[in-house]
């Protein structure tokens, strides 16, 4: 066994609640006159709320109190939690369900490491929270990515060394986490990376070769 855990990032990675996550903003650029699209959205991957709400505040010209930054923020979670009540076990991506299964029958450990305030509602929604020995989410940590704190707290939930983790990731604020905790990284998806990461991956079903082989 090349690892002995596996710790997956949640959005992006297991379902995509990243086009829920661009709508929300959506809004929000719009009330504080701001530029927004897929571009921009690409950085808000992996980063906390509130870190999102100050990239997308650095195209305004306002300049708001604390107070405002964390109404527009709760706002913006209410809407993404709207959109969210639609997720159901068939937005769990193709291949994860068979793929953790083939893994812990193998007895690698797995968990989710995702910046996430909503990580357990989303995975209960998607049926998941069982396919996992740990959940590290954003209530659990004080920097999120791309500090490492999320992969190694899970990590240690796990009971493994972070060297001998895998990270799964869509986004560069996560590649980066997983490099400076010394974990390797597979990406995946073809999005464009500060490095290349030890491996690039088209779906989850490729997991098994790379973990077990
Ligand atoms: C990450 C997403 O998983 O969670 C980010 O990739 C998001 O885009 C972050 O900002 C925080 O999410 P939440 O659900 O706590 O607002
Ligand atoms: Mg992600």
């Amino acid at each position: 066994m090349r690892y002995a855990g596996v710790i997956f990032d949640l959005d992006g990675v297991l379902c995509s609640t990243d086009r829920f996550h661009f709508e929300a903003w959506k809004q929000t650029a719009r009330e504080v006159n701001a530029p927004f699209d897929e571009r921009i959205n690409q950085r808000l991957r992996g980063v906390s709320r509130m870190e999102s709400l100050e990239i997308i505040l650095g195209g305004s010209p306002l300049s708001l109190s604390e107070d405002e930054k964390l109404r527009l923020a709760e706002e913006k979670n209410e809407r993404y939690r709207a959109l969210l009540k639609n997720l159901t076990h068939s937005d769990l991506v193709p291949g994860a369900e068979e793929t953790l299964a083939a893994l812990r029958a193998a007895g690698v450990k797995l968990a989710v490491g995702s910046s996430s305030k909503n990580a357990v509602f989303i995975l209960e929604r998607l049926g998941a929270r069982e396919l996992f020995d740990a959940v590290c989410d954003g209530t659990m940590i004080l920097r999120s990515k791309p500090d490492p704190e999320v992969f190694l707290k899970a990590a240690e939930m796990l009971g493994e060394a972070p060297r001998r983790c895998l990270v799964v990731e869509d986004a560069a604020a996560g590649l980066e986490a997983a490099r400076s905790g010394g974990m390797d990284c597979a990406i995946i998806g073809g999005a464009d990376m500060p490095f290349e990461p030890e491996h690039r991956i088209d779906g989850l079903g490729e997991l098994r070769a790379i973990v077990l082989g």
